[in-house]
């Protein structure tokens, strides 16, 4: 894969004080990203739908280093999150700009300071590395646009701000676009690259317009295992070759649903790709399993709706114990009624995030 492309060949950094704003969303995978090798390469391509309520908002303020400062060729950066400095936050972000600094040599040319906040509750279960990474992603991009002596075009910074937000987060990639990305290589989908998201390029049923996501807040804690501990544990799986190929078919299956807008076809292969992700948790060594008991029942609930009313509703899961609810908007109503009368109960707290397919990052100001 050519990421030279990726290697400004000339900057003018004579410009102090620049500042950018971006809202960048989540995304929740339909086929799931789980086991990746150095450097943030996936095992098997993933498919995402992109959120648009679930956000995260980011400044940087960039001001030029003097010449003593940036003789000493550090990654200089402040961060504060929803208003008070974030030293645990740090290391993350630090550790990600020594990835990508090949890639933005202007990284060590400006001390900089960062302000993010999530439209979510921090302490939600929701994951915020790929909103997070992306939102740190564009406004980097908007720097680069700045000081490239040559037009970038917005093909260019999508894909560049994607191959970075993914050394940041393996599925911050799919959080720059939308409604629909796919992020690894795939025979089946046209420019996919393991390096960076694309949207997908091919038709999509009309049924899967403003689909909606309703994410069931089940634990808000912290997670118990971590998503970089857990790709690890897919190395010597014993299920790990079964499960890239099947994550493989169901890309293959999933692009003549999106055309066909078959929603039976559609629940069966998200509810197997979330359970499926689960099932490599519990069986690798060490295994661990993330879902609750709350997660349970409202999947038993789900399926005996299902059942008794032929509505498509259905859920995937991320790595933890909240449960996102996806169905189309000509039947939102009558689901509505049914999260808030029969499953309301199992979010902790009553607490629940009405989302639905968004269209990526938004330029803020
Ligand atoms: C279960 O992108 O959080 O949500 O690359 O180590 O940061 P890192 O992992 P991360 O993994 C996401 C895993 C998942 C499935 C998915 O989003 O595809």
């Amino acid at each position: 894969m050519d990421t030279h492309q990726f290697i400004p060949k000339s900057l003018v950094n004579n410009t102090t004080k620049l500042s950018f704003t971006w809202k960048t969303p989540s995304n929740i995978a339909l086929v799931k990203y789980w086991g990746k090798t150095e450097p943030q390469i996936p095992k098997n391509a993933s498919i995402s739908f992109t959120l648009s309520n679930c956000h995260t908002i980011t400044t940087i303020d960039f001001t030029l280093k003097s010449t003593s400062e940036a003789n000493n060729n550090e990654i200089n950066f402040e961060l504060f999150f929803e208003g008070k400095k974030k030293q645990d936050f740090k290391p993350k972000i630090a550790k990600f700009f020594e990835r990508i600094l090949e890639y933005c040599p202007y990284l060590i040319a400006y001390n900089m300071v960062i302000h993010s906040e999530n439209s979510f509750p921090h302490s939600s279960g929701i994951a915020s590395s790929a909103s997070g990474m992306s939102a740190i992603a564009m406004c980097l991009m908007s720097l680069e646009k700045s000081l490239s002596p040559i037009e970038l075009t917005d093909e260019f910074i999508n894909k560049k701000a994607s191959f970075l937000a993914r050394l940041g987060s393996g599925s911050a990639s799919r959080s720059i676009e939308g409604p629909l990305v796919v992020w690894g290589q795939h025979p089946a989908i046209k420019g996919s690259s393991d390096v960076f998201g694309v949207p997908f390029p091919y038709e999509v049923h009309e049924v899967f317009k403003n689909y909606h996501d309703a994410i069931l807040l089940v634990d808000k804690g912290e997670k118990q295992v971590s998503s970089t501990v857990g790709h690890n544990l897919m190395h010597n799986h014993p299920y790990a070759k079964q499960r890239f190929e099947q994550a493989h078919d169901n890309l293959f299956k999933l692009k003549s649903v999106f055309k066909e807008g078959n929603l039976n076809e559609f629940i069966a292969i998200v509810e197997s790709e979330a359970l499926t992700l689960h099932a490599m948790m519990m069986t690798s060594m060490p295994y661990f399993i993330l879902m609750k008991p709350n997660t349970m029942e409202i999947i038993n609930k789900i399926w005996n709706f299902r059942k008794e009313t032929g509505l498509h509703l259905c859920f995937t899961l991320d790595a933890g114990a909240n449960v996102h609810l996806l169905y189309p908007e000509k039947e939102a109503e009558d689901i509505f009624k049914f999260i808030n009368t029969e499953l309301v109960a199992y979010c902790q707290n009553g607490h629940y995030i009405c989302d639905r397919i968004g269209f990526g990052a938004k330029k803020v100001k």
